[in-house]
């Protein structure tokens, strides 16, 4: 057995308790800790002792498992959790000094290495303590809440037009880099309302438990009751508030029409709106209303929703729209004659594109209009991640890039950044990557005119007028 040990003292300007509170949550060391890819509270209920985390690291070219609970906790005082790897252990031992306004944090790690490893501990010791340094720096960063800079650099706008290097930000190891610039989110969002759709699974799961973390009150948007249901016993498993759960299927527009009312009729203001579900239909399917399926759950449903919730938006007072949209966009220009896929061989991978690049297209408009009234809007993409929607709808594609791919979170952080973050409203009708904004065209032909963008958004009031006019049961087309 042989053993690295770590000590060092951070002056953080932020009451004790915050402090406290923020770091006794291990899950949230995937925020500030640049080597941890994935953090999860795997222990139902509040944190106390023997509440688990599973940790997912990176070190050198290798991931590694570990295991840790909380061994002792003291409020304000103290904390003790081990993690235990297959070949190593760790203990972290953290003492807090402070008052109301400031905290002292003598943070101590212990790394113990069993044979073979344990031959090896003096080369990684630099590296171990390196790490931890740098992870040490990007918690007090966090916790004083310092900003991303997200301006984008000159090789980011580069490596979007070289295309490959683009190609390989979508994926884990991008988001990675990337990761390395940034703090981890701490505000406090316990007065926002925050609506977002397709929560009950991948990316949206993530951002939303994310978001619940940070206080938000949630309206969770779901067609299937009995999984929104789960959902919500695991955010309230978590320790957060139980989110509203508005069931409507979003394919269907008089399902979302109905929606609308009802959000309407509440009068809450709604802070931030997140468009996110979404799915890759393989097969043209037009759904009961007459509208094929991708056109109308991927752009014609969050035109409507959004279209009909700008009164809540408005009412929020700086209100943030986030539409999640993919990086499949940048293959396809919106097609206005045929937003239906009726023209040629339907192609699934196409349609899905063309709409996200309508949604692209939205954003832009909405950002335009809606400037004065105070709302943003963003439109961002997650990259790749492992999630049921990529296995399911690209099969081939997900065991090709599986060891690739991004976990939810990962893919989720953006849209948490955006509706979260302060900076996220120094600007508003971007497309966005890890925090960062990108080019929303690299193929020629792929870009629309705003001639293009004013007529995308008459065909699609077109649409909508049929069932703000239409009582229910009457709307096919
Ligand atoms: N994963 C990626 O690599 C990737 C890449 C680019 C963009 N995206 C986008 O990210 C978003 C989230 O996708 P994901 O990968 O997290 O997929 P996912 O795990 O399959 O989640 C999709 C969510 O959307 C919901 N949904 C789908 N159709 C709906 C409908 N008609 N009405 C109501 N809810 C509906 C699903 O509900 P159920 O649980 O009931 O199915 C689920 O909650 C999508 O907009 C997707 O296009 C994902």
């Amino acid at each position: 057995m042989s053993s690295i040990s770590f000590e060092q003292s951070l002056e953080i300007q932020r009451p004790l308790s915050f402090v406290y509170a923020y770091l006794s949550d291990f899950s949230n060391t995937a925020s500030w800790d640049p080597s941890v890819l994935q953090a999860q509270k795997t222990t139902p209920g509040p944190l106390q002792v023997g509440t688990h985390f599973d940790i997912q690291v990176k070190f050198a070219w290798t991931q590694i498992s570990l295991n840790y609970h909380i061994t002792d906790m003291q409020k304000d005082r103290y904390l003790e959790l081990k993690g235990m790897a297959d070949t190593y252990s760790l203990v972290d031992r953290i003492r807090f000094e402070g008052d109301e306004t400031r905290c002292t944090v003598h943070y101590q790690v212990d790394v113990y290495y069993q044979e073979p490893m344990a031959r090896l501990a003096p080369i990684f010791a630099p590296l171990v303590k390196a790490n931890a340094e740098q992870a040490l720096r990007t918690l007090k960063r966090t916790l004083e809440g310092e900003s991303t800079d997200w301006q984008p650099t000159a090789w980011t706008k580069l490596s979007d037009r070289l295309v490959l290097p683009g190609l390989l930000k979508f994926t884990r190891r991008g988001f990675m880099a990337s990761k390395s610039r940034w703090t981890g989110i701490v505000t406090d969002l316990s007065r926002k309302n925050i609506l977002i759709t397709g929560a009950t699974s991948g990316i949206g799961a993530a951002a939303a438990r994310s978001l619940g973390r940070l206080g938000a009150n949630l309206i969770v948007v779901a067609r299937n009751e009995k999984k929104a249901q789960h959902f919500s016993e695991l955010l309230v498993s978590e320790g957060c508030q139980p989110p509203r759960i508005e069931i409507a299927d979003l394919s269907l527009m008089q399902d979302v029409q109905n929606l609308i009312k009802r959000l309407l009729e509440r009068e809450e203001p709604i802070h931030v709106l997140i468009n996110n579900a979404g799915a890759l239909f393989n097969q043209r399917v037009v759904t009961a209303e007459g509208i094929e399926q991708s056109f109308a759950t991927l752009l014609l449903s969050p035109y409507l929703l959004t279209e009909g919730l700008k009164p809540l938006l408005e009412k929020a007072g700086g209100a943030r729209v986030i539409n999640v949209t993919s990086g499949g966009m940048y293959t396809q220009p919106i097609v206005l004659q045929d937003l239906e896929s009726e023209q040629e061989d339907y192609n699934g991978t196409k349609a899905y594109a063309r709409a996200k690049r309508g949604l692209v297209d939205l954003t832009e408009i909405w950002a335009r209009e809606w400037k004065d009234a105070g709302i943003i809007v963003h439109s961002m993409h997650p990259g790749w991640a492992d999630t049921p929607a990529v296995s399911h709808s690209l099969p081939k594609f997900y065991e090709k890039t599986r060891a690739w791919l991004r976990t939810p979170e990962q893919g989720a952080d953006t849209i948490v950044w955006l509706a979260a973050t302060p900076e996220a409203a120094e600007t508003t009708g971007l497309f966005w990557l890890d925090r960062t904004p990108h080019s929303t065209a690299i193929f020629p032909g792929t870009k629309s005119s705003p001639e293009t963008q004013a007529a995308l958004r008459s065909k699609l009031n077109e649409y909508v007028q049929r069932f703000r006019e239409t009582p229910r049961g009457n709307q096919r087309a």
